[in-house]
């Protein structure tokens, strides 16, 4: 029996926004157990067993149209407190018969200043001096509230920023407080689940790990899986779970590109093999990968051509693995979301990011990727309980590209060479002064330009080396990290007299937005 029918849940039902599955997270991140939901769910029996909270999440849909999807009403009496955001609130506004308009001249995107009007539950301990900065991200607007609803809270384009109806335990915000750029929003998630909601602290990241393995095995039952395995956080994660799933039925495939960190590739190898006793294959593809792109420098074509490559490789081994059905990856949710165009329109794409933007749309594989409702420092710690070791579960993120995308423009033998020993001695130097699990991602990256240099009493004419760190939450956006001017002198000084072929070392400035954590 599935344990998590008897402790208390959080509901979310999923109206489209980019950011549900973030509430989804902040709810873990308090111990309690969430579920996202669709209103098609409520067809179903027993959805509401345990539940202690409603949420009604954002989305693009207008209530202002005629058809918009809606929950059904009795679900406002069945007494379990809801809580609407943005399209949520703009939902239960018109469904209780406020008026709702499309103010085009009253758009809010972006951080705007909140005003408290009056007290709530939900609001405890959120505002200083009656003030606080939330992330807005909508254009219809509440104009008329419903009959029974107060208003709590304002913003100066929108006057029922939040609102309640106090007696029914139904509240609704226009802001979304699951995004870090509002300002303590999780105090007000916080008080919704604990004071309002009453909900208890159940969950544990243990829960879930059971939950994907029982998944996994009634997925695949005896057919067999292969896995890409790269020896990031997320592949291993996913070998790992798939392991204790299905064991022997599992065939982790290990493709070298040529395009990875010095060392990094043989020793992930052992680990797997001899720690782990996974069944690995490892594909010496240096050759292929190398052939195919050393004469493209344009960033989109050298990710294409290697998603492709490592797509076919793959299928080749499944046809050699009889009985093979399915492809693991470690696609994590902020890879879906970065790969997708927000707008749906081709020219908002950033990059074909990650895992998911290679893959063609037709494939003899089927895809498994159990870490898809994660984020990154969840993965990690789902990491350690199966048994992951530390070197790996707080290793920094690698793009699947490898350093082709670190090599800007054409690549050549001698610049992989040249930029693996800058970013060996580079991340080497980070972990013996202790900052290399202060800091999201690292790496060196060789800028296609020469300039002049002068060593002993020689002039050199060679490469410029780009060193990038950053901090972030969850890689979507991030700012570069603040080191003493001692270490970048150090890390200058070792990279110019260690490497032949550098002369210059640059320490890259900028936050995501406006540029990106890679450089291609
Ligand atoms: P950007 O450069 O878009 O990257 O700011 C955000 C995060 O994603 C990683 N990244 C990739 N990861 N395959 C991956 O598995 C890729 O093709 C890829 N491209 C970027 C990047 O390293 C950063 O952590």
């Amino acid at each position: 029996m599935n344990q998590n029918l008897n402790k208390d849940k959080i509901i979310i039902i999923d109206f489209g926004s980019q950011v549900t599955k973030l509430i989804a997270r902040r709810i873990r991140e308090f111990s309690v157990l969430s579920e996202i939901l669709t209103i098609k769910d409520f067809k179903k029996n027993n959805i509401f067993e345990n539940v202690k909270g409603i949420i009604l999440s954002g989305g693009p849909s207008t209530v202002t149209n005629n058809i918009f999807p809606k929950i059904p009403n009795e679900i406002f009496n069945l007494k379990i407190p809801i809580l609407g955001i943005c399209y949520g609130l703009q939902l239960i506004a018109k469904q209780f018969k406020g008026k709702i308009k499309a103010n085009i001249k009253k758009r809010e995107f972006g951080r705007v200043i909140l005003t408290k009007n009056k007290n709530s539950p939900l609001i405890n301990n959120f505002f200083k001096k009656n003030k606080s900065i939330v992330w807005m991200s909508h254009q219809d607007s509440v104009f008329k509230l419903p009959v029974g609803f107060t208003k709590i809270a304002s913003t100066n384009q929108s006057d029922m920023a939040i609102i309640e109806y106090k007696k029914k335990n139904i509240y609704g915000i226009q802001f979304h407080p699951e995004v870090t750029h509002t300002q303590n929003g999780s105090i007000i998630l916080k008080n919704f689940i604990f004071d309002i909601c009453k909900a208890r602290k159940h969950w544990k990241i243990d829960t879930h790990k059971r939950q994907i393995i029982k998944e996994i095995k009634k997925t695949v039952k005896n057919d067999k899986v292969i896995c890409a395995l790269s020896g990031g956080v997320d592949s291993s994660v996913v070998a790992l779970l798939i392991n204790k799933a299905i064991g022997k039925n599992l065939k982790c495939i290990m493709v070298d590109t040529g395009m990875m960190r010095k060392d990094e590739f043989k020793s992930t190898y052992k680990i797997f093999r001899n720690k782990y006793k996974l069944n690995v294959k490892i594909i010496n593809a240096s050759k292929i990968f190398f052939k195919k792109i050393k004469n493209i420098t344009n960033p989109e074509k050298k990710r294409k051509i290697i998603g492709n490559l490592f797509i076919k490789i793959f299928e080749k081994e499944a046809k050699i693995f009889k009985g093979v059905k399915f492809l693991a990856q470690g696609t994590l949710y902020p890879d879906i979301i970065e790969s997708r165009s927000a707008t749906g329109s081709k020219t908002s794409k950033i990059k074909s990011h990650h895992n998911v933007g290679g893959l063609p749309k037709k494939m003899n594989l089927k895809l498994i990727e159990p870490l898809k409702n994660f984020f990154k420092d969840e993965v990690r710690i789902l990491g350690n309980t199966v048994g992951l070791i530390k070197d790996i579960s707080q290793k920094h993120p690698f793009p699947g590209p490898g350093l082709a995308i670190r090599i800007v423009g054409r690549i050549t033998p001698e610049k992989i060479k040249i930029l693996q020993e800058a970013d060996y001695i580079f991340i080497q130097e980070l972990i013996k002064n202790n900052l290399y699990n202060k800091i999201w991602q690292a790496y060196a990256a060789l800028l296609p330009v020469k300039t002049v240099g002068v060593m002993g009493d020689s002039r050199t004419y060679e490469y410029i080396c780009l060193i990038r760190a950053v901090i972030s939450e969850d890689g979507m956006s991030a700012d570069y990290f603040n080191f003493p001017k001692t270490f970048l002198d150090t890390i200058s000084n070792k990279i110019i007299n260690g490497v032949k072929g550098i002369n210059r070392v640059v320490y890259d400035i900028t936050s995501k937005p406006p540029s990106t954590i890679e450089l291609e």
